[in-house]
């Protein structure tokens, strides 16, 4: 196992670029199983999470090609719809394999996918639309079992709106009869873009970015070239360590747009913030931040997804803040780490109260989830002295070489290997 070694040594400063967004590639390496047709998906990242989900689909007949961050999957020959628990408990988002094998197929055999670090995670929402699409669904040792005819377009409204089960069926209902209508469906950027390649495979798609989504099935659909969108919490993470560092930091080839409430959080703060048209310059001019308070909720709202790296800034910052998390009930398993290095924070319930302290102090820390890692190594960029974060594999499912793009804005951080 490998740990990561980070000494606080001040702001930092520097230019990055952003990666392809890892929970867009997920649904885009999904999607490519529903035509025979090669279907070409560039700037996608390399994270652990994107190998398990190309091995997933090589596990299952599909010939793949790869040069540096550009993929061509061809789902010609499939010969399996069956997604092993093996590699499904290590990626939640295999779920996503459900509504596409069986949209094409009329067969799919996927393992629950469990709980998480984070919360219990239901597919609840994945199931109820998929049977109102006319499959026949079971749950067998562990595994979701599904067939059906081919699906039927319907009505589907989900009670949560939820970000994988609006990509779930949009994939089902783009080779099913009829028109399918998602009301409360997610408004996440990621289902936008999913909604992209799939009008470009041939698919009829309206809606995708409001809570109603409209799409009419085709008998087959074709190949495709397609590019992933800038990953906006791997945005959000450097800017949230630019200024947790009272550094100054212009991250490049990201997307403004689908930032909002994270880069009015960040002003809240006190850092200035320049925006272009794909790049994003935070200035702290040496400034401590001040506490600044976010509740989580879908999007256009703040992301639970930086909700981690929000209380390390906090717990730098000057003044008290609050943190609500409203969307996975179990995703502060960071506190007790963070309050390992000093950090004055109580929990009470799903709220996290921030005393924000001047300084944290360097400790052994141990990473619980992706989002957690990050927020840990935010906090040991500021902290006297050294950290060390064991259990980095949970990092490496969804950041892109983060260490040597931190030590390229001068952080002092290294990965070894733990005894
Ligand atoms: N929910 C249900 N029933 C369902 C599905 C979801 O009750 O069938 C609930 C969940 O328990 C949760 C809420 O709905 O309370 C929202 O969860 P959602 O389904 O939207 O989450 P997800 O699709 O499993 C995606 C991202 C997560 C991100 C969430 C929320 C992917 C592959 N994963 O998960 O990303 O936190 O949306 O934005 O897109 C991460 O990248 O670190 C990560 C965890």
């Amino acid at each position: 196992m490998e740990k990561i070694l980070v000494s606080g040594n001040g702001p930092l400063r520097g230019e990055t670029a952003i990666a392809g967004a890892k929970n867009a590639a997920l649904p885009a390496i999904a999607a490519t199983l529903l035509s025979a047709e090669p279907v070409t998906i560039s700037n996608v990242p390399q994270v652990r999470d994107i190998s398990t989900a190309l091995e997933l689909l090589v596990l299952l007949g599909c010939s793949m090609e790869r040069d540096g961050s550009e993929l061509t999957l061809t789902g010609a020959g499939v010969h399996s719809v069956r997604a092993p628990y093996e590699l499904v408990r290590t990626m939640r988002g295999s779920i996503l394999l459900l509504g596409p094998l069986l949209a094409r197929f009329g067969v799919a055999d996927v393992s629950l996918p469990g709980g998480c670090a984070i919360g219990s995670r239901p597919v609840n929402e994945h199931i109820a639309g998929l049977e109102r699409m006319g499959a026949e669904i079971t749950i067998d040792a562990g595994y979701i079992k599904a067939k059906c005819r081919r699906l039927r377009g319907a009505n589907i409204s989900f009670d949560t709106p939820s970000v994988t089960a609006t990509e779930n069926l949009m994939m089902a209902a783009s080779l099913a009869d009829g028109v399918t209508t998602i009301e409360n469906a997610a408004l996440e950027p990621e289902v936008s873009d999913l909604a992209l390649l799939l009008s470009s495979m041939g698919a009829k798609v309206t809606g995708a970015g409001t809570s109603t989504i409209r799409i009419s099935g085709c008998r087959q659909l074709h190949g495709a070239r397609h590019r992933m969108p800038p990953d906006r919490i791997e945005s959000g993470t450097f800017l949230t360590a630019a200024a947790a560092t009272r550094g100054d930091v212009t991250i490049r080839e990201t997307q403004p747009a689908h930032l909002g409430l994270v880069l009015s959080k960040l002003k809240s703060c006190g850092a200035e913030l320049t925006v272009g048209e794909d790049w994003i310059r935070l200035q702290s001019h040496g400034r401590r931040p001040r506490a600044v308070s976010i509740s989580t909720a879908p999007y256009p709202a703040f992301p639970t997804d930086m909700q981690a790296q929000f209380v390390a800034l906090n717990a730098v910052a000057e003044g008290t803040a609050t943190a609500v998390e409203n969307i996975f009930e179990n995703r502060f398993m960071h506190v007790a780490e963070l309050q390992r290095m000093g950090a004055d924070i109580e929990l009470q319930g799903h709220t996290a109260v921030i005393n924000g302290r001047e300084r944290l102090q360097g400790a052994p820390v141990m990473a619980t989830d992706l989002r957690a890692s990050a927020s840990l190594i935010i906090a040991a960029l500021v902290a006297d002295g050294q950290s060390s974060i064991d259990r980095v594999y949970h990092l490496d499912r969804g950041y892109a070489n983060i260490v040597e793009k931190l030590a390229s804005l001068g952080a002092n951080i290294q990965r070894m290997q733990s005894e």
